[in-house]
């Protein structure tokens, strides 16, 4: 990881959600108890099953949070971004860890111990109830997704999919549409719970319908995309 002076990380460590209550003196203390890893683009940080003896703090990049069914197909649960945190789960259950963390992009992180996870974190009141809060969140994600896969098609999926990109990483252009970049086909596949074919299939319907705009790596999500989006149900759905 470079070089990063003590104030530069301690700028990074007050982006970081769960952090956003705690004072300076005692995120100087949190620091000096982590140490600073990089993986690279595709290299696994945390396998599933395996035992778990840190959480993990996000300062850069983006990671999954996948796991592989019985028939070889990956599913992603989650992605993660700058200032989220992982590997959580295992520290507070004692149990393995449950799904494996991938980097989508190179990644800094902030490794911490389980010690100082539960001496420095899971003691400070903001803290403790910041990563409730953060638990809370991912169970009604994980509830929301069990209700679209069982209730929307893939279009829809993904349409609700995009919609959250653009809200979480995107730039409004001067004609009210956002643009964002997106992740390689297969992986938006595996979040969506899909086939890769199946996704270029609803892309390429959304480019004809005039939803979205590809370029590349990025995807311009159109102002009029949410009423297209219900005429389409409309059409199809009555
Ligand atoms: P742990 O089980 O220690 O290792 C894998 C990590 O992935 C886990 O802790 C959580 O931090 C994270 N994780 C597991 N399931 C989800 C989910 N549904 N949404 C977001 N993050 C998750």
């Amino acid at each position: 990881m470079r070089a990063m002076n003590l104030k530069s990380k301690l700028e990074l460590l007050k982006g970081v959600y769960i952090f956003a209550e705690v004072n300076e003196k005692h995120l100087e203390d949190i620091l000096s108890h982590c140490h600073e890893r990089r993986y690279p683009k595709g290299e696994i940080i945390v396998s599933e099953n395996e035992k778990g003896d840190s959480m993990f703090l996000i300062l850069e990049g983006e990671v999954k949070v996948s796991l592989v069914s019985e028939d070889g197909k990956e599913i992603i649960l989650s992605t993660l971004i700058k200032g989220d945190f992982f590997g959580e789960m295992s520290l507070l259950d004692g149990e393995p860890r449950s799904a494996n963390v991938i980097a989508l992009s190179d990644v800094d992180l902030l490794e911490l111990s389980r010690e100082d996870f539960l001496v420095e974190i899971v003691s400070n009141r903001h803290i403790a109830s910041a990563i409730l809060k953060v638990l809370s969140k991912r169970l009604r994600e994980a509830n929301d997704r069990i209700l679209g896969l069982m209730s929307k098609d893939v279009f829809d999926r993904l349409a609700e999919y995009f919609q959250k990109e653009a809200k979480l990483k995107g730039r409004e252009l001067i004609d009210g549409s956002v643009v964002f970049e997106r992740l390689p086909q297969s992986e938006i596949a595996a979040i969506v719970g899909s086939s890769r074919e199946t996704v270029t299939r609803a892309m390429k319907e959304m480019v004809d319908r005039g939803m979205i705009i590809t370029s590349g790596k990025q995807i311009i999500l159109k102002k009029n995309f949410q009423k297209r989006l219900i005429e389409r149900h409309k059409e199809k759905y009555g």
